[in-house]
């Protein structure tokens, strides 16, 4: 029989996959940019020329909607390379110089996806390239603010989304995340605001409106991150806080106050925290994500602040990056499993170190739950762990596959080499890989190398990372505490009134169980009686509201309740929520409503969600 290894090669001809040409076998000296590996959704060629530096400074102006100034970097080039390749997008270049000396640029041709290449005439004694450049208004990794759409009412706000390629959208840089760089900038604001970046805070408002920061660990660029705002700080324990406007600030604090605990049961499984401090900042609601793992300083969603801690899974997750994806980085974006897989499964580790295990495995069998019905509707090919997405937006691959099928093949690695062998095994891959980028074929290999053979464990890797939906010996994953709620179900749809069931305990996760495990058929006064006993139309958890307006829409309920479900589509960018709303809305005969409401609520969404729902909208008939 042929030998996983083999096998691997094998396919990776058959397919010519690009970032399977790579040698899987060399491990890199740490913080090396991996050269050897070609990212389709970069035009950088980091093999001639590369970045280490970058020295910003930058000026917001609110006015126009436009941050000005320049990017200074410091460069490598190698021998016989002539030319340095940036990554654009809706940039506005005005100068280049090259150690000081003005030079002239090329912008190539405009890509959907990628936006133009920006080359410089460069050769090996070239050291420090500065670009003078503005943003353009519709610049994609940022999202403008009016007043009245923060909690304050008085002040803009701005913040950026890096992942996956819209950081060359704000800088001009090469925007691949095999490619790692440290960071300084200036940033100047109106002076009544404050900037905060991933990198070292500040924890009160200058006199003068100017911050500087400093990231001092090489990391990829679509980690680079600002937010400006009317902002205050709270400490949570001695390396952790929390920022959020000012009138939010003690409620989001009192939300996260198991911070501290999260930080120190990951650091028992994987070791060190590596980025100093750890600070979460709470955005105004129109945040497009969940949550964004910029190093030191988390972007969550004020969805998160449910009053009762019930959904700090999402700073789990976003701190497990720390370790899978900031210090150990995919490294090109069909490797994307290898960021959020690990995470997620990393994210229930410290849930049930923190919470316990019942918390856990309600968490894992949503996850799953999730994931088997996601395969249903999707491409074959798209179930693959590692993808080919040449041609296509990156965040394609922003679903259950990388997230949900990652985690179970790690749990999968765990229940066959035993807890204790898989922990050391992570542990010391973290270790040996921090501050580099990882593709798949390299992680297979060490793996194999690592795991497998030192274990003799029997286990078809390239199944699971190169092969369709879920292999056949899959981990069960199931929940006592569900298993419960599916009781009550029963009793409900038998005809108990909703009000004779014992919920008394049920935490936020059961009730989501408990309204997904409904079926599509329920009759309206069903409906009623449920949403007059359990209040599920006014909850206050975003969670619960967003999987409840979706089984409404579905039972022909909705119309009942639209000026609520209007309410939160206005008010609320997640897409996460958004998208499943108005899918199903589009299916059950109300495109019109659908049409509607997101023309009042566009100006409040940031164009990763307006972009995702206009696409369908535009489908729908
Ligand atoms: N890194 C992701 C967000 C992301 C991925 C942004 C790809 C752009 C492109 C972040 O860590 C994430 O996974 N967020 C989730 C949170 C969750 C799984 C707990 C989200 O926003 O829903
Ligand atoms: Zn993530």
């Amino acid at each position: 029989m042929k030998s996983n290894f083999q096998f691997h090669y094998i396919l990776c001809s058959l397919l010519m996959l690009n970032a399977c040409k790579e040698n899987s076998t060399t491990t890199n000296a740490a913080n090396k940019t991996d050269a050897n590996v070609i990212d389709v959704h970069s035009y950088a060629k980091p093999d001639e020329a590369v970045i280490k530096h970058l020295s910003l400074d930058l000026a917001v102006d609110f006015n126009i909607r436009k941050l000005s100034g320049t990017a200074s970097y410091d460069i490598e080039v190698h021998d016989k390379a002539d030319t340095i390749r940036f990554d654009t997008k809706t940039l506005d270049i005005h100068q280049v110089t090259v150690d000081g000396k003005n030079t002239p640029f090329k912008l190539g041709a405009d890509d959907k996806w990628l936006g133009q290449s920006l080359s410089i005439p460069v050769n090996k004694e070239s050291k420090k390239i500065m670009i003078t450049y503005s943003t353009r208004p519709e610049a994609e990794a940022l999202q403008w603010l009016n007043p009245s759409q923060t909690a304050g009412k008085q002040s803009p706000y701005l913040f950026t989304q890096g992942e996956a390629i819209l950081t060359r959208t704000w800088i001009p840089i090469q925007d691949s995340p095999g490619i790692r760089l440290t960071y300084d900038a200036k940033i100047t604001v109106p002076k009544e605001l404050m900037a905060v970046m991933s990198a070292s805070n500040p924890q009160e408002k200058s006199a003068d409106g100017v911050y500087s920061f400093k990231m001092t660990q090489p990391i990829p660029s679509y980690l680079i991150a600002l937010a400006v705002g009317d902002l205050a700080f709270r400490p949570e324990g001695k390396r952790t806080g929390v920022y959020s406007e000012p009138s939010m600030v003690d409620k989001a604090a009192a939300e996260l106050s198991d911070m501290e605990k999260l930080v120190s049961a990951a650091e028992s499984l994987y070791g060190p925290y590596q980025w100093d401090r750890y600070d979460v900042i709470i955005l105004p609601p129109s945040f497009p994500f969940g949550g964004m793992e910029n190093p030191r300083l988390t972007f969550a969603t004020p969805t998160i602040i449910a009053g009762d801690k019930s959904l700090v899974a999402l700073i789990a997750h976003e701190l497990a990056h720390s370790w899978s994806g900031n210090l150990v980085t995919n490294a090109t974006w069909n490797d994307f499993w290898l960021n959020e897989g690990f995470t997620d499964y990393f994210e229930l580790r410290i849930m049930e170190a923190v919470y316990g295990k019942s918390y856990r495995d309600m968490l894992a069998t949503l996850g799953y739950q999730s994931l088997t019905s996601s395969i249903k509707d999707m491409d074959s090919k798209d179930t693959h762990l590692f993808l080919d997405l040449e041609g296509r937006n990156p965040d394609d691959g922003m679903n259950d596959i990388a997230y949900e099928k990652g985690a179970l093949f790690l749990r999968y690695l765990e229940e066959k080499a035993g807890r204790p062998v898989f922990d050391a095994f992570l542990k010391k891959y973290f270790d040996e890989h921090k501050f580099q980028s990882m593709t798949t074929a390299k992680f297979v290999a060490y793996l194999q190398e690592n795991l497998i053979k030192p274990n003799h464990l029997d286990i078809n890797v390239d199944e699971w990372v190169y092969g369709p939906g879920i292999p056949a010996d899959h981990p069960v994953v199931t929940s006592e505490r569900f298993i419960a709620v599916d009781e009550k179900v029963a009793a409900f749809l038998k005809g108990k009134p909703a009000k004779s069931l014992d919920t008394k305990e049920w935490s936020t996760h059961e009730w989501i169980h408990f309204i997904q495990a409904l079926p599509d058929s329920l009759p309206t006064p069903k409906m009623k009686d449920l949403d007059n006993t359990f209040g599920f139309t006014k909850s206050g958890n975003s969670e619960i509201i967003a999987v409840w307006y979706k089984l409404s829409i579905n039972q022909g309920y909705a119309k009942e309740i639209l000026p609520s479900i209007r309410t939160f589509l206005v008010n609320v960018g997640r897409r996460k929520f958004l998208l499943p709303i108005y899918t199903a809305m589009t299916q059950h005969g109300m495109t019109a409503e659908a049409k509607s409401i997101f023309e009042e609520a566009k100006p409040n969404y940031h164009s990763i969600s307006s972009n995702s729902i206009q696409a369908l909208l535009d489908k729908a008939k």
